[in-house]
């Protein structure tokens, strides 16, 4: 492919504009700043500016050094929290460094192993045909809220014992909470922090109930963990239940949303799966690199160090695109290309290194699911209506995706 020179100035990428990520992934700008300017100074106008990462190499060298890359200085992304928040981020596992970080994440890394999410997979196939069941005589749905929401609710609430009756409210919370740039979502800045009072409220009744009752639940681990020998303070339990809801449902929903998306795209690569799900397991991975379900996240220089040769100094902000590591030609071939049998696929949508998604296993067992029983159950699935995307630059959401099908 003969590159066509870019006249514009770098300056005038803009990575923050969330609605050009609205559209859709800017996968020309990440790939001229990868080309000339791999580390590259961003200006923003709304805080000091940082270094935008889009190589591969560069975003695991930050991510797996977490000594001169810190979550906790100014928090996972990128812009800092108003004031007094980067204090509850720091609570939060994803906001801390070593050795803290370790002790947190110690106390639900056990529920996450391969073994334990295996545990789940039989009712998860379950509940996974009841909802694709849902399509049964029918042959046209939403499939964001239909099929690609209930399911990763379905399995943190399990996990966390969060009973039937609370799922859906919860659901509204999480997505009210995290997907706050989209003022459909979340017309003001109340809205969002309503849906946190709310869940910290849920989560403190929760507690209750726990302590009275213990469970096996993540909930009551939380309740009993110690760290440093002590239990969690109230608000340490509080943003933990918090996170890992909304860690657990954004995140799966739209790796659906994107990966039906990406499979009608390509209607080869479709057939190609319906003929041999053996690839489904690929599959997973190529769509997860292909629409990294959450856009960047953000680490802080603690000293004045070098990413890939360029000089950064203590205190610069660093963003990790994802989308543009996932598509570096000096990892993977032909990277804007999507193929259901890409092998090896080493992609970054679960970040790396020290912070690697704990959630890992659960969400490609939740979406190998999907796909096996949704490719079993329909066929000559098109998009009926233009995609609905999220307004964000954080997160790669879809709001809307009508779809028709035919029952197979
Ligand atoms: C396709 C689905 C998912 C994607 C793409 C994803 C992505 C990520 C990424 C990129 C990180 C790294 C953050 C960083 O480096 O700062 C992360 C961390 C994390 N994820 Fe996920 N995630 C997904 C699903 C889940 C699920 C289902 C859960 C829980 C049920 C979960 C729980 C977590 C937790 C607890 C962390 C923090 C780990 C730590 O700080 O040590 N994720 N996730």
């Amino acid at each position: 492919m003969t590159v066509q020179p870019d006249p514009a100035p770098l300056s005038a990428i803009d990575l923050t504009d969330a609605s050009v990520w609205e559209a859709a992934a800017p996968h020309g700008w990440l790939d001229r700043l990868r080309r000339e300017s791999p580390v590259h100074w961003h200006e923003e106008s709304d805080g000091p500016g940082f270094w935008a990462l889009t190589r591969h190499a560069d975003v695991r060298q930050v991510s797996t050094s977490p000594g001169e890359f810190s979550s906790y200085v100014g928090g996972p992304i990128r812009l800092d929290p108003p004031e007094g928040g980067l204090d509850q981020v720091r609570m939060i596992i994803i906001g801390m460094d070593p050795p803290e970080h370790q002790m947190f994440r110690s106390i639900v890394s056990r529920a996450f192993t391969p073994k334990m999410i295996g545990q789940l997979e039989s009712a998860l196939r379950s509940e996974t045909k009841r909802v694709v069941g849902s399509l049964r005589g029918r042959n046209t749905c939403e499939f964001v809220s239909e099929i690609a929401s209930p399911i990763p609710m379905w399995s943190i609430s399990e996990l966390m014992g969060v009973p039937q009756a609370d799922r859906h409210r919860l659901y509204e919370l999480s997505h009210a909470l995290i997907d706050d740039q989209d003022p459909e979502v979340s017309p003001s800045p109340e809205a969002s922090t309503e849906a946190l009072s709310e869940i910290f409220a849920y989560a403190t009744a929760m507690a209750e109930r726990e302590r009275a009752r213990p469970t096996d639940s993540l909930t009551s681990r939380l309740l009993t963990a110690e760290v440093d020998g002590r239990r969690l303070s109230d608000l340490e339990y509080t943003l933990f239940f918090m996170f890992l809801i909304v860690a657990g449902n954004e995140t799966t929903r739209t790796a659906s949303s994107q990966g039906l998306i990406a499979l009608l795209e390509h209607p080869d690569e479709l057939r190609r799966l319906r003929d041999e799900p053996n690839l489904i397991p690929t599959a997973v991975d190529e769509i997860l690199r292909w629409e990294p379900p959450i856009h960047h996240f953000r680490r802080t220089a603690t000293v004045d160090t070098r990413i890939g040769g360029q000089q950064v100094a203590a205190g610069d902000k660093v963003l990790m695109w994802y989308a543009g590591s996932n598509r570096d030609p000096a990892v993977f071939e032909d990277p804007h290309r999507f193929r259901v049998d890409r092998s090896p696929n080493p992609h970054q949508s679960f970040g790396i290194g020290e912070h690697f998604c704990l959630g890992a296993n659960l969400a490609r067992l939740s979406l190998r699911l999907l796909l096996e029983e949704l490719v079993a159950a329909v066929t000559d699935i098109e998009i009926a209506a233009p995609p609905r995307r999220l307004h964000s630059n954080l997160i790669n959401g879809v709001k809307e995706l009508q779809i028709g099908f035919r029952p197979r």
